[in-house]
């Protein structure tokens, strides 16, 4: 079976592993730090604590910006829908645009007509790993003072203009939330990291990762704001940091692939059928996974006839993601999935085929074999 994605963890992560097991301090310590410490490095400097996963990032990443009862917070409905589940979490009200029929982000020349009086922040999503248009995006946000929180879950590696989603060189950032979730391009099983503006934006981001705890001396402790139990444990954040190391090496791979994806594709007739194709991107995205649209109104089929038929040839496959707004906590929210027809489209449509870093050229070819064939039963 070639699953829809899988980690690479080698030997000397195993053993690294074995070492803080050993150590006598497994929870959060020294390799949480130096976790932390190689991110900050990698986005310029900027302040970065991690935390026990991206959807406990992004909720803190919204509690930092000031988010709460009352606001709005303008996002994408195509996500997982931990995306939308935070700012619920910390009181607010999701507003979903739409997506843009080719990137499948949220389209930003139709955020500024969901801006209201009560619109906090910007949550963009980078799907799939490639970043929305990040100078449109900050001047949005610097025009109707707003603060943007970056679901940047998937976004590891990648890049805009040239320069590392979450360091801020050449263009604005704000406060960017990645994962490390065990499928993402760097994991630590479960973890997550916040790439922050300020020394003080840091140290409410580590009080709120522990209920609210300050410590001083060796015996003093004070508790001046409502926090959780969000930390990272040095377990996972030695794989982090093996993971990291790796991370270049991972993504030549991935483009590679990407780069054999289209090759293939474009020699079947898969493209005249009707399939979408993602965005040839080799610039920004860190190629998190390849994601195809599934040309089902004039196919006459389903998406589930189509993986089925791939699982029966041994080829895994996802979906990323169902449209936000169908849920049935949503719909009780009020909320209509045809408000984003776009949206709507995409989510019932939208397959990712497997990617990841060891799968092989011959798989690639076997799977677009595959996705032709089955194709073909339902002309
Ligand atoms: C777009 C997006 N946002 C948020 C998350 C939440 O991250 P986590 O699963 O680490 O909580 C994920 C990862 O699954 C994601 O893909």
């Amino acid at each position: 079976m070639i699953p829809f994605t899988k980690p690479t963890l080698d030997e000397a992560t195993i053993s690294a592993v074995g070492d803080v097991l050993r150590s006598g301090w497994i929870t959060s310590g020294p390799k949480v730090l130096e976790l932390e410490n190689e991110l900050s490095k990698m986005f310029g400097n900027r302040p970065v604590k991690c935390f026990a996963n991206g959807t406990a990032t992004m909720e803190i990443g919204l509690r930092i910006a000031g988010v709460g009862p009352g606001d709005e917070v303008i996002t994408t409905p195509i996500s997982w829908v931990s995306t939308s589940n935070v700012i619920l979490a910390v009181g607010a009200k999701p507003v979903f645009v739409d997506i843009d029929p080719v990137t499948h982000n949220i389209d930003l020349n139709l955020v500024e007509k969901a801006i209201t009086p009560q619109t906090k922040a910007i949550m963009p999503v980078y799907l799939a790993g490639l970043p929305v248009n990040l100078d449109e995006l900050y001047s949005l946000a610097k025009k109707f003072n707003l603060r943007v929180v970056e679901d940047a879950a998937q976004a590891m590696g990648s890049r805009w203009k040239n320069e590392l989603i979450g360091s801020s060189f050449g263009h604005r950032s704000d406060l960017v939330s990645f994962s490390f979730q065990a499928n993402k391009n760097m994991t630590s099983i479960e973890g997550g990291c916040l790439v922050m503006n300020t020394p003080e934006e840091a140290t409410l981001a580590q009080k709120l990762r522990i209920q609210g705890v300050t410590r001083s001396g060796l015996d003093g402790m004070e508790v001046d704001v409502l926090g959780g139990k969000h930390n990272l444990t040095d377990v996972n954040a030695v794989i982090g940091i093996h993971q990291l190391k790796q991370l270049a090496e991972f993504q030549i791979k991935r483009i590679a692939l990407a780069h054999e994806y289209f090759s293939q594709l474009r020699n079947t007739r898969l493209i005249e059928w009707g399939l979408e194709l993602p965005p040839h991107n080799f610039s920004d995205t860190n190629w998190h996974m390849f994601q195809v649209v599934l040309p089902l109104a004039s196919l006459k089929i389903t998406r589930s006839n189509i993986m089925q038929d791939l699982k029966d040839l041994g080829i895994g496959t996802g979906v990323h993601y169902p449209i936000i707004s169908d849920f049935k906590l949503y719909r009780d929210l009020g909320y209509q999935s045809d408000e984003t027809p776009i949206a709507q489209r995409i989510g019932k449509s939208i397959l990712t085929l497997p990617l990841f870093p060891t799968l092989t050229f011959n798989e690639v070819s076997l799977i677009v074999k595959s996705l032709e064939s089955s194709f073909k039963k339902y002309l």
